[in-house]
C-alpha cells in the first residue's frame, strides 16, 4: 500500500477509518488487526453499487461489527444492508426484496433482529452488529448453521443467511418451543425453494443443542 493511501486507512482509538477513496484505491486489503478476530474482514474495494458520498450527505459511523469496531464514511442514505455489502465487502447478508417483505437481509443489531434493508447505517451508530460472517467460532460452525447442513435446509441457499440469523434470534427470544411457534415466528423469512420442513427441524434441533451448550 502506497503511503498515500496508508495515510487514509489510518486507524484512530481504536477504529479503522475507511475512506471511500481508500478504499476503492488501496491495493492490498485492509485487514484488521486486533480486536478483528473474527471473520469480519474489511475489504478495500467498494462497490459502484455504493451511494457515492457527496459532502452534503456524508455521514461517519462508528459501530461494531461481529467484534470489530468500524468508523465509516458513507452517504447518509445508506442502509444497514448496503453498508455491509456494498461498503465492507460484508455479503454474507442478501438482498432479496429490499423493501422489508423477505428476511434474506437478516442480521442482529444489539442481538435483536432486524431487516438490514429497512435499517440506516446511522442507526447502528455505537451499537453491536452480527451477521453471518460473525456467527461461527472461528472454523466451528454455529449449532444453528450445522443444523442448517444435517437437515438440508436450504436447496439455493439465497435465503439461508437470513433464516439462520432469524432461527438464532428465534431461540433466543424462547420462540422455538414447537413447530407452530417456529413457524409463526419465521414467518418473516420466505424461501422462494420451499425448504420449510427442513428448516423447521434444523431449528427445533438447534434449539436443543443451543440450550446444552
Ligand atoms: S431484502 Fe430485506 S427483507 Fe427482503
Ligand atoms: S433455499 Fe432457495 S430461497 Fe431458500
Amino acid at each position: 500500500m502506497s503511503d498515500e493511501n496508508s495515510r487514509e486507512c489510518q486507524h484512530s482509538e481504536g477504529f479503522l477509518v475507511l475512506s471511500r477513496r481508500s478504499a476503492l484505491l488501496a491495493g492490498a486489503s485492509v485487514v484488521p488487526t486486533a480486536p478483528f478476530v473474527r471473520s469480519a474482514k474489511a475489504q478495500d474495494a467498494v462497490s459502484p453499487l455504493a451511494l457515492p458520498v457527496s459532502a452534503e450527505h456524508s455521514l461517519t459511523v462508528r459501530t461494531n461489527i461481529n467484534g470489530g469496531a468500524f468508523e465509516i464514511n458513507l452517504d447518509a442514505r445508506t442502509s444497514l444492508l448496503d453498508m455491509l455489502r456494498e461498503h465492507l465487502g460484508l455479503a454474507g447478508s442478501k438482498k432479496g426484496c429490499d423493501h422489508g417483505q423477505c428476511g434474506a437481509c437478516t442480521v442482529h443489531v444489539d442481538g435483536r433482529r432486524v431487516a438490514s434493508c429497512l435499517t440506516l447505517a446511522a442507526k447502528v451508530e455505537g451499537r453491536e452488529v452480527t451477521t453471518i460472517e460473525g456467527l461461527s467460532d472461528g472454523d466451528r460452525l454455529h449449532p444453528m448453521q450445522q443444523a442448517f447442513i444435517d437437515h438440508d435446509a436450504l436447496q439455493c441457499g439465497y435465503c439461508t443467511p437470513g433464516q439462520i440469523m432469524a432461527a438464532v434470534a428465534c431461540v433466543h427470544e424462547g420462540n422455538a418451543t414447537s413447530s407452530e411457534r417456529i413457524r409463526e415466528y419465521m414467518s418473516g423469512n420466505i424461501c422462494r425453494c420451499g425448504a420449510y420442513v427442513g428448516i423447521v427441524a434444523a431449528i427445533q434441533d438447534a434449539a436443543e443443542r443451543m440450550e446444552r451448550g
